[in-house]
């Protein structure tokens, strides 16, 4: 029976950390530090998304600023908003909560926030860093997942690790981080032709592709470390990933919980650029 990677613990711990570092700033150079959330529209998802961020800021000690505009917001509006936000110096970070509504240009919007605030590490310039290794900032989920299979003790150099999912939220950026760890990475998409057979090579499996339970216990490795990023609503209501959980845990040697283990991760991670971001303000 596989061993459940608690994600809140160590998004706690993760947290932990970075309020001590913000109570040290505070002291020594009187800085308080801010992220700005901007939300359009009135999708429920979203909603609790942003609170959850605005709930982690002050856990930490960030000042939170919320942009809850309306659905009808025109592009122009938003980009007039995102300018502000890149000149004010009281805000270190800048997440626009995705998805936006329909009339609204995604790219145009992410292509517009100053990369140095850019904490979700959208920007091409920062998706283009992460491509070379060099972070200024983690993308949030990935990040997230790698302290999650850190947590195991399982090393990564030299595995063979499966993504499944090609996102350039998710899927991407993780294949970057597996492989800039040492990782033999491969991945997955609704191209693949034998998908049980990849993922049955895995011995670290990352699924990220949002159809729920796609991944079956005799789909695995025995022994595999199997990281769960999807959060699908089922018609009864109730939340679960893209890892049919029952039958992969009697063959995984660890297994994230939906929800508790991915989602919490994603949100200490921004915890963590936004305090990156401030402290590349002053230079520390
Ligand atoms: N929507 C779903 N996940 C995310 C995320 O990580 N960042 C933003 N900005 N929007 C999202």
């Amino acid at each position: 029976m596989a061993k459940i990677i608690d994600g809140k613990a160590v998004s706690a711990q993760v947290k932990e950390n970075i309020a001590k570092e913000v109570a040290q700033l505070k002291e020594k150079h009187g800085i308080s530090i801010g992220l700005a959330v901007v939300i359009v529209g009135n999708n429920p998802a979203s909603r609790i998304y942003v609170n959850n961020k605005k709930k982690a800021c002050e856990a930490v000690g960030f000042e939170s600023f919320e942009y809850a505009l309306p659905e009808e917001t025109t592009q122009d509006e938003l980009l007039a908003l995102i300018d502000k936000l890149n000149a004010d110096d009281k805000v270190d970070g800048i997440l626009v909560q995705l998805p936006l509504p329909k009339h609204l240009d995604e790219k145009i919007v992410i292509d517009n926030i100053s990369p140095d605030k850019d904490v979700d590490a959208f920007h091409p310039v920062n998706v283009g860093k992460i491509m070379i290794g060099d972070y200024s900032f983690l993308p949030c989920t990935p990040a997230g997942v790698m302290e999650l299979i850190a947590s195991t003790g399982v090393e990564i150099s030299g595995k063979e690790c499966v993504v499944v999912g090609r996102s350039n939220i998710v899927g991407k950026p993780m294949s970057m981080l597996l492989l800039h760890k040492s990782g033999t990475v491969t991945i997955c998409h609704s191209r693949t032709k034998d998908l049980a057979a990849e993922c049955k090579r895995a011995d670290i499996l990352v699924a990220a592709v949002g159809v729920p339970k796609l991944i079956k216990g005799d789909m695995i490795k025995e022994g595999a470390v199997v990281i769960d990023v999807g959060m699908n609503r089922l018609e009864d209501g109730k939340l679960c990933g893209d890892v049919d959980f029952e039958s992969c845990e009697k063959v995984a040697s660890y297994i994230t919980p939906v929800p508790g283990g991915v989602g919490p991760m994603t949100i200490a991670m921004l915890m963590k650029n936004t305090l990156t971001a401030a402290k590349k303000k002053i230079a520390l």
